[in-house]
């Protein structure tokens, strides 16, 4: 085949596709995904469903999928106490592109996002993918947002000393991760409702990506609770995580109506596959199931959180299904020596640091039984 150099956009000159490693070991825990696969009666359900879809194949989905929208409506009320019409529910292929929708909506040239690093890695690509301006404002040492920096970044003032380059656009967009992915930090309400206020001040939506909301403490509200009095605050969460269903990629929305129909401007026709649905409504109709593994994971992840930490490590507490640990002269070295013994964590976070996902009891105790090994002298 002849040579051809595609014209790719200059600003993606030099840029590979994200991605973590897909590699066949005995343990994987380094995309936080759920270690139980779905039970038998749930397959079968599926299957029946999708089965019943497939007959008409031959036409075009729901375009508006709202079965689905009243499903997880459902569901949420049920997760979290915060009863919202399908109206105002969203939902997309994977949280992904429901963050590209939010992007795509309320971003663009000229426009800025705010986020606080170390935080998702994908938020600097969905802000490239949009031509958004994106402001990072560092965490604390410990993993908490810095509240004095953050509410000065967005109300565009530069009273903090701490504050990065507060100048340029006003922010029409602030993304905070609670819990955070890779520290695991969740943000307390209030401080998420300062945010909420403070970006609605300047006119700003504030999303809060709550794709491990399910694995947070008892007691810790979901964001969703700033709904009703917030009409700018967005809660995106996932099937990928607490639902065991990573591999269908279903990822939604909680916002006010007026949101939800800004998101349906940008997406796709059609996005979301007649079979998608299917799967993703039979899945909450089950959504029961999942209490059992999420309460196992739970106590996994308190008690992975503690050995860690009897090992000297640094810990942050996590909210989440995974713990990020260290601090590491190398970590690449100690990355290595686990995979070496069947392990696959993951290099992410700043320098120094490794984040591990919580499996089942037993990956997780050939993890710590492969770290003893390595962190051996
Ligand atoms: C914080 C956070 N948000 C969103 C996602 C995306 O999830 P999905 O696209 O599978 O719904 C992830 C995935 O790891 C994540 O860590």
């Amino acid at each position: 085949m002849p040579d051809f150099r595609p014209p790719v956009r200059d600003d993606l000159a030099g840029i590979t596709a994200y991605g973590a490693p897909q590699l066949e070991v005995d343990v994987r825990l380094n995309v936080n995904e759920n270690p139980f696969p779905p039970s038998a009666e749930l397959a079968r359900d599926i299957a029946a469903n999708v089965e019943r879809a497939v007959a008409s194949l031959n036409r075009y989905p729901d375009r508006d999928f709202l079965r689905l929208r009243e499903h997880l409506a459902d569901y949420l009320a049920g997760e979290s106490g915060v009863r919202l019409a399908p109206e105002q529910i969203w939902a997309a292929n994977g949280s992904n592109e429901v963050m590209a929708h939010v992007m795509a909506a309320f971003g663009g040239p000229g426009r800025r996002a705010v986020s606080f690093p170390p935080t998702y890695s994908m938020y600097p690509e969905y802000a490239r993918e949009s031509f958004t301006e994106l402001l990072e404002v560092p965490r604390a040492q410990d993993f908490t947002v810095d509240m004095a920096a953050a509410l000065a970044a967005i109300n565009g003032s530069t009273d903090s000393p701490d504050s990065p380059d507060s100048t340029g656009p006003r922010p029409a967009l602030v993304l905070v991760a609670s819990p955070n992915n890779p520290s695991g930090t969740a943000v307390p309400i209030g401080e998420l409702t300062e945010l909420a206020q403070a970006a609605a001040q300047v006119g700003a939506v504030l999303v809060v990506d709550e794709a491990y909301a399910e694995f947070r403490h008892s007691g810790t509200p979901s964001a969703l609770t700033l709904l009703a009095d917030h009409p700018n605050v967005i809660v995106t969460r996932t099937m990928s995580k607490a639902f065991a269903m990573a591999g269908a990629r279903v990822g939604y929305a909680a916002a006010a109506p007026s949101v939800i129909d800004a998101l349906t401007i940008v997406r796709l026709p059609y996005h979301l596959s007649a079979i998608t649905q299917a799967v993703a409504s039979t899945a909450l109709a089950h959504a029961r199931e999942l209490q059992q593994g999420l309460d196992v994971l739970r106590i996994e992840r308190d008690r992975l959180v503690a050995a860690l930490r009897e090992r000297g490590l640094t810990v942050p507490d996590s909210d989440a299904n995974f713990a990020l640990f260290g601090v590491f002269d190398d970590r690449h070295a100690i990355w290595r020596g686990l995979l070496e013994r069947g392990v696959l964590i993951r290099e992410t976070g700043p320098e120094g640091w490794l984040r591990v996902t919580v499996g089942t009891p037993e990956e997780n105790a050939k993890f710590v039984a492969a770290l003893d090994e390595v962190l051996q002298p």
